[in-house]
């Protein structure tokens, strides 16, 4: 616990590393099948690309919204500002974005008495000229902090300063955004705490508070936007992701009975491709319960981590394809999901290149489209899974 101490940069490294060892310790537990075969995680049935067909080019977006769904990505500013394809691309096919990480801590703070709002405006002003949504993520976090925060912050003035950042930034926005993710990350059972949160500064310094008075500050700031609490490891058949859906469940209940202003959840949906705990029931019924609490859900941060898999291309894309399919098959069936965002829209720009990369060097291959932008079979798994949505 951190008792007035300031929360100092050795904290937030430690909790990076923390977090990069626990994604080891989960890769390295997991054996991968050796079989060739293509194995879906809840079929036991070999797949080929002809699986995949499709009989139009139609957009995600156009087929998500015909379901009355939203598709869309995360982009950020280097990308869609300098690289006119990949741009177009994106304004084909996404019916929102969400700023990779221009709308974080990091880039907006350059200090404590200033906002950097230069490259949120342009990504906002990029929407409004494609007519597309724009999201924001995040307004509360423990990582990609600033450096003054790490060493300023304290129980005294964290309240003040929570304040001031999500009032200053929501407003600043105010009645541009489809959404909000409020904060991001809470829960960590790995970090040991009684209540299965996760370290954070925000939590050492205000308690378990922090979370209903960023709701709140959010709601006062911009009453159209929704607003929504992010979550990671909320999909497979394991005792970690059994544990965090409890703790989500338990804390949307306590939120939403004091009258949180909380209207989604935001589940991220980071697919492991060696992961093969998945069970379609129990994501059926953590899907159910949320939804019974009267809040809708967002498929926040989609992608599939190729790492593990073999190298052959055609093998991968099967496989990644066969991963979206039946992840999506599941979740599209709760109508309380309302959009479903890709973490990215092409391999060309992927945060698994830099934080996921292939022990053989051969480029990570996660997304609906190749780093030629062309369409590949996890685009078509998409277009399938809009395709056979229910309607909302
Ligand atoms: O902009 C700086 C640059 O000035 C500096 O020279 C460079 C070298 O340090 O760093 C640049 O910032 C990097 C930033 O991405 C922009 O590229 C940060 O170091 C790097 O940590 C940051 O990584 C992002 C990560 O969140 C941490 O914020 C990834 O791009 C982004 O994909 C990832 O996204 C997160 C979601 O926000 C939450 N859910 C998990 C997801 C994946 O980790």
């Amino acid at each position: 616990m951190f008792n007035n101490r300031l929360w100092t940069r050795r904290h937030a490294i430690r909790l990076g590393l923390a977090t990069v060892s626990g994604m080891g310790v989960a890769i390295a537990a997991k054996k991968i099948s050796s079989r060739q075969e293509i194995l879906s995680s809840n079929n036991q049935q070999k797949r080929t690309a002809q699986d995949f067909e499709v009989t139009s080019r139609t957009p995600l977006k156009s087929r998500a919204a015909s379901k009355g769904l939203i598709y869309g990505a995360a982009g950020n500013y280097p990308a869609l500002s300098s690289d006119a394809s990949f741009k177009a691309r994106f304004v084909q096919e996404c019916g929102i974005l969400v700023p990779e990480n221009e709308l974080k801590w990091h880039p907006l703070r350059p200090t404590a008495s200033s906002f950097d709002f230069s490259k949120g405006d342009w990504l906002a002003k990029f929407t409004r000229e494609a007519k597309m949504l724009f999201r924001g993520h995040n307004l509360v976090w423990n990582q990609f902090m600033p450096e003054w925060f790490l060493y300023s912050a304290n129980s005294q003035n964290a309240e003040k300063l929570l304040t001031e950042h999500i009032t200053t930034v929501v407003k600043h926005y105010a009645g541009q955004m489809h959404s909000w993710d409020v904060v991001n990350e809470v829960i960590d059972p790995k970090h040991g705490r009684p209540n299965g949160l996760a370290h954070s500064p925000w939590l050492d310094f205000l308690g378990l508070e922090y979370i209903e008075l960023a709701f709140r500050v959010a709601a006062e700031s911009d009453p159209q936007a929704l607003l929504v609490f992010n979550e990671a490891g909320l999909k497979y058949d394991t005792q970690e992701h059994e544990a965090r859906r409890n703790t989500v469940l338990k804390l949307l209940e306590r939120l939403i009975s004091k009258g949180t202003p909380i209207h989604a959840l935001g589940t991220e949906s980071h697919i492991l491709a060696h992961e093969t705990a998945f069970n379609p029931k129990k994501l059926r019924t953590f899907l159910s319960d949320v939804a019974s609490l009267g809040l809708k859900i967002m498929v926040t941060e989609l992608d599939v981590v190729d790492q593990k898999l073999p190298v052959d291309i055609n093998y991968r894309d099967i496989a990644v394809a066969s991963l979206y399919q039946d992840y999506l098959s599941v979740v599209l069936d709760e109508k309380a999901v309302i959009a479903v965002l890709t973490w990215g829209l092409s391999d060309r720009y992927t945060w698994h290149s830099q934080y996921s990369p292939r022990s053989d060097g051969a480029p990570v291959r996660p997304l609906p489209f190749d780093s030629n932008l062309q369409p590949k079979l996890a685009w078509n798994a998409l277009a399938k899974a809009f395709d056979n949505a229910p309607k909302r």
